[in-house]
């Protein structure tokens, strides 16, 4: 979501907070600001609505040099996309402040604030957090027992990030259920919402936990507790290299992102099968204790992740034959649910930082499940820290907006996790060793699948410039024609839908003429027949198809139906990850021919840190 960057160094800080800011673009983009300390006692601000290199023109005509500094990039919440709004706020000329998250009783603390003679410049929740430390601060109270004291009065989520010009010794930060690390070198400190923002200057961070608040000065970082208790957290050396995040030679991000899936899915599957055998080891020390209780499995996340799970589904009940349910952690976190003995609770999160699955984990925790587990892809999220069993996608840094290794990671995850169980519920071993050797074929597959390319670029043309589409697919691939749907709406703003292909005839079928293209996904399986009938019925209406079909189908191209036929030998438990291929490089396309904006399309967010 937003992006958040301070430094207190010997020199100008102001280069290491734009490229903070740059590296964490991604997450959060409509508008940007930073503010440093020249000198003890002035408040340099620049604001600019729109992306990083607006902020840069305006440092470059008018610069900002100092030791001091707060940097954020804005994913807009309360208030509009203005520079009024974008972080920094200031209060007094002298507190800088930025802030991640939401104050759910900003109404009450404004009104309370106003009455006290102070000016609101911006409409944001934001500024009463600003406002509330000066009015400490101006008592008397140094800067850190201000923060301690303005927090306790803020309920709802926050990642603070505050510096008083008057007193410029240290950076104060805070925490509640939105991510904070700190950086840590040699005569500088740092701290950002996210270790990418920093790889270029220090690769030694302390994670903050909830409640948290640190001082941070040039030569030392003291944490204190929710209770104010001094504490120490533990020093972490991070292995991700600072180039991790950059684009090479490739176009785009999510062009780099595709092509990288054959690695990141052999990285996600290596070192876990041995001989034909899931190591339960991979999901932590406590998969040998917990695996053997598993009686059934909830599946909680959002977006592509939640795609993740209703593939899931097949694999954990028609290959481990363990009842499975999946959906929206949005929903889940208020439903109250009924949990029966035995259930294992997972969360599927890319980023481990999503705040509606972050909330249905703790909420998870409370309702009697035998234990819960996380697939992410990154190892200091909030989601693995508090999740007892963790399996780790390898993807990678993953920097466009619309997730796509993330996404075919995590489908390899849980194959492994549909295989770990099968073989704790003594599934025939022999089943259980072809499916581990079948989901070692996907990278070579995939490998494949992406040389279909330039065909699949041809297709493009016929939907850059259509309004709507229609995506169809049955079995463990109709959750595949929800991502490719997703996949075309996110990035090429066509308005896109995804049904079970038995499902045309109760509604979707009304839409489909000439207009509207419906693209099918036609593995080799025992739904084939069914689904060709039901893309007869498109036919018979005038609807236009394009086929990804296997070669054995007998589905051929002819009048109003085009086919780009996948590798062969695609079997029903690798066909999610090899199809998504295709309409992962369909939307693409499309994309850069609508001329949209690829990696970082409008009103979204990479990572959603609030509810
Ligand atoms: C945002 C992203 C999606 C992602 C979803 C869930 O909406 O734009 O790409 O699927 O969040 O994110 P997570 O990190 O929990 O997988």
């Amino acid at each position: 979501m937003c992006g958040i960057v301070g430094a207190i160094a010997p020199q100008d800080v102001s280069p290491v907070l734009v490229e903070g800011l740059r590296r964490l673009e991604y997450r959060g983009y409509d508008s940007t600001g930073v503010a440093v300390a020249p000198q003890a006692g002035t408040l340099c601000l620049r604001r600019a609505v729109g992306k990083v290199a607006m902020l840069q023109q305006r440092l470059d005509a008018a610069p900002c040099v100092g030791p001091i500094g707060i940097a954020h990039s804005r994913w807009a919440t309360h208030g509009g996309v203005t520079e009024a709004n974008a972080h920094p706020h200031v209060s007094g000329d002298r507190i800088a402040l930025i802030h991640n998250g939401i104050i759910e009783n900003y109404v009450e603390l404004r009104s309370e604030l106003v009455a006290k003679g102070y000016a609101f410049a911006s409409e944001t929740d934001t500024e009463v957090i600003a406002h509330l430390v000066h009015d400490h601060v101006k008592l008397g109270l140094d800067l850190t027992a201000a923060v301690q004291q303005a927090v306790r009065r803020l309920t709802g989520a926050y990642a603070i990030v505050v510096f008083d010009a008057q007193q410029p010794d240290r950076i104060v930060v805070a925490r509640i259920a939105s991510p904070l690390v700190v950086g840590l070198a040699e005569g500088a400190n740092y701290v950002a919402s996210d270790v990418q923002a920093l790889l270029p200057v220090t690769k030694r961070f302390q994670f903050l936990e909830e409640g948290d608040v640190a001082d941070i000065r040039r030569d030392s970082v003291t944490i204190f507790d929710a209770d104010g208790h001094p504490v120490q957290r533990p020093v972490h050396e991070s292995s991700l290299s600072a180039d991790a995040v950059e684009r090479g030679e490739y176009a785009h991000y999510m062009l780099k992102e595709i092509h990288e899936q054959p690695r990141a899915i052999a990285d996600t599957l290596s070192e876990r099968i041995v001989s034909d055998h899931v190591l339960e080891a991979a999901f932590g020390p406590r998969a040998a204790q917990v695996l053997p209780l598993v009686q059934q499995v909830h599946i909680v996340a959002c977006g592509t992740s939640y795609h993740a799970g209703l593939v899931a589904r097949y694999y954990l009940e028609q290959g481990a034959r363990i009842p499975c349910t999946v959906e929206v952690a949005s929903e889940y976190r208020y439903r109250n649910p009924v949990v029966m003995p035995g259930t294992l609770f997972l969360a599927i999160s890319q980023s481990g930082e999503t705040a509606d699955t972050l909330a249905a984990l703790r909420e998870a925790r409370k309702l009697g499940y035998v234990a819960t587990a996380a697939i992410c892809n990154v190892p200091e999220s909030s989601l693995v820290r508090e999740s007892d069993l963790v399996l780790m996608t390898r993807a990678g840094p993953e920097v466009g907006v619309a997730s796509t290794k993330a996404f075919t990671t995590q489908l390899a995850a849980l194959g492994l996790l549909g295989l770990a169980i099968a073989q704790r519920r003594g599934i025939d071993r022999r089943i259980v060793a072809l499916y581990t050797r079948q989901m070692r074929q996907v990278p070579e597959m995939v490998e494949h699948t992406l040389k279909l390319d330039a065909a699949i670029r041809g297709w493009a043309q016929a939907f850059s410039d259509k309004h709507h589409a229609l995506f169809l697919g049955r079995g463990p691939t109709w959750p595949i024609a929800m991502e490719g749907a997703l996949k075309l709406k996110e990035i090429s703003y066509i308005h896109a839908e995804a049904y079970a292909a038995g499902e045309l005839k109760h509604g979707p079928l009304a839409l489909v003429d000439h207009d509207m293209p419906v693209i099918a996904v036609a593995p080799n399986n025992t739904l084939l027949e069914k689904l060709k009938s039901n893309l007869q019925e498109v036919r018979a209406r005038g609807g236009r198809l394009f086929v990804f079909a296997d070669p054995n189908t007998g589905i051929e191209p002819s009048e109003g139906v085009d086919v780009i036929t996948m590798p062969d030998h695609i079997e029903p438990l690798q066909a999610p990850l090899v199809y998504t291929i295709p309409l992962q490089l369909l939307s693409y396309h499309v994309a850069v021919l609508r001329g949209t904006d690829v990696d970082q399309p409008r009103n979204l967010a990479k990572s959603v840190t609030v509810e």
